[in-house]
């Protein structure tokens, strides 16, 4: 890889720091062009999680350098114990002569899975996600099959790209589902957060844009989710405004390109304030499509709990599908909550007490009584908007929801 393309790697870690997968590419990619320190320094956020191997061979690596073999040794050994694809032989050689760093290799051994098959299984997909079936089902339809199955949308003559606008109150799942989205088909998830791009210098977001999207590119299939969408659009001041713009411009240049280029990228927008998002962005070929993502119903609920009870110690008193009756207009960040809240109560009996206990209905019932559904104050601004700036049909669907939810 170039000295260009790995700098475009580091500048899109910078504006997405968090994601792992990307920071990993950059470390093997450092360790490829013998950039010991630089490796080592980009991996110190993977130490811990699936990653951490990486980041020991690095440590390996820039260890030798200073001239600690012994801690080289150690850290080379941790790594290729957890990792048997991450063996180098060049290291090996600069490390003791004669003593064997290698794990001995049995067939089968858990480390020998190759990589990819343990992303899986860290991995969030639409199993991760409670109800939501129609919303899976539509984008299945616009972003998952297109980029399995681009043949078929060719031969209909069907153009791929475009991006997908999620839109609806906060906490009911908009960046769980784009991530899952993501890690339904294994493709590369990067997360735009705009206002740390809006914040920059002057040209400098615009350099830092280009530079994701050249990412997402080189390492396709790819999904660029942009949270907060509404911010290109939020009315600013006229310094500002001029600065926005530009940002806005350069962000449709990228995305009419990767419509043109049919670059196996999809981007994902999400916004909780649909109504302020910029009109340019919502035309075909960019946002052309835009979602509801409501609050979830009963059945949706009660898969939500139970995502969110998994690997927790709960009694046989506990019915879910009771709760899930008693939750309407939660979210399923709120579910979340109420999960916490009855499990905190059972720990801090355990910890009282020093004996372990599982957490009962009566948990949730106490828990119950703390929190309210957050919802509802979105759903009523919402009614407005909808009643007052619906003429391209854009919110039909949260119309036909607020009508049978009843909200005024
Ligand atoms: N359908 C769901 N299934 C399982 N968990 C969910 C679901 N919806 C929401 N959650 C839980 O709620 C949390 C918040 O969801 P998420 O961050 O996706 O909401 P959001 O719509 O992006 O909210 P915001 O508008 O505030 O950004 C998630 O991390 C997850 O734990
Ligand atoms: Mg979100």
């Amino acid at each position: 890889m170039s000295n260009d393309n790995l700098a475009a790697l580091i500048a899109a870690l910078e504006i997405s720091p968090d994601n792992d997968v990307l920071r990993a590419h950059v470390v093997r990619e450092l360790l490829k062009a013998r950039r010991w320190k630089d490796a080592q320094e980009q991996s110190t956020a993977l130490r811990v999680g699936q990653h951490r191997p990486l980041a020991l061979l690095a440590d390996a690596r820039a260890s030798l350098e200073a001239g600690d073999l012994p801690a080289a040794r150690s850290a080379y050994t941790q790594a290729v114990q957890a990792d048997r694809s991450l063996i180098d032989e060049d290291l090996e050689a600069h490390l003791e002569e004669g003593v064997s760093l290698r794990v001995p290799s049995t067939p089968g051994q858990k480390n020998e899975e190759p990589a990819v098959d343990n992303d899986n299984r860290l991995r969030t997909t639409f199993a991760d996600i409670g109800g939501m079936e129609a919303l899976k089902e539509k984008i299945r339809l616009s972003i998952l099959y297109p980029l399995q199955k681009p043949e078929i949308y060719a031969a209909y003559g069907k153009k791929i790209g475009g991006g997908l606008l999620l839109y609806g109150p906060p906490g009911c799942g908009k960046t769980h589902l784009a991530r899952a989205t993501a890690g339904e088909i294994g493709a590369n998830f990067y997360i735009l957060s705009l206002n740390e791009v809006l914040s920059m210098w002057l040209g400098e977001s615009e350099k830092q844009l280009a530079a994701l999207f050249k990412t997402a590119r080189q390492t396709a299939p790819s999904v660029i989710f942009i949270d907060e969408v509404d911010a290109l659009g939020a009315k600013r001041s006229d310094f500002q405004n001029a600065s926005t713009r530009a940002i806005v411009s350069q962000f449709l240049v990228e995305m009419d390109g990767v419509v043109t280029n049919n670059d196996k990228v999809m981007v994902l927008g999400a916004t909780n304030m649909p109504w302020n998002v910029d009109s340019a962005l919502r035309r075909p070929g960019r946002f052309d499509k835009v979602l509801f993502v409501p609050p979830p119903d009963k059945t949706a609920r009660e898969q939500i709990l139970d995502i969110h009870c998994k690997g927790r110690k709960l009694d046989n008193s506990v019915r879910l599908a009771d709760l899930s009756g008693k939750t309407e207009h939660f979210s399923g960040a709120d579910l979340a909550h109420l999960v916490e809240l009855a499990t905190e109560r059972a720990l801090a009996d355990a910890l009282r007490t020093g004996q372990m206990r599982d957490v009962t209905h009566v948990d949730f019932q106490a828990a119950l009584k703390e929190s309210r559904p957050s919802t509802m104050e979105w759903l009523r601004r919402a009614k407005n908007y909808v009643n007052f700036a619906n003429q391209d049909g854009m919110y039909d669907d949260l119309d036909a929801y607020l009508e049978k939810a009843r909200i005024r």
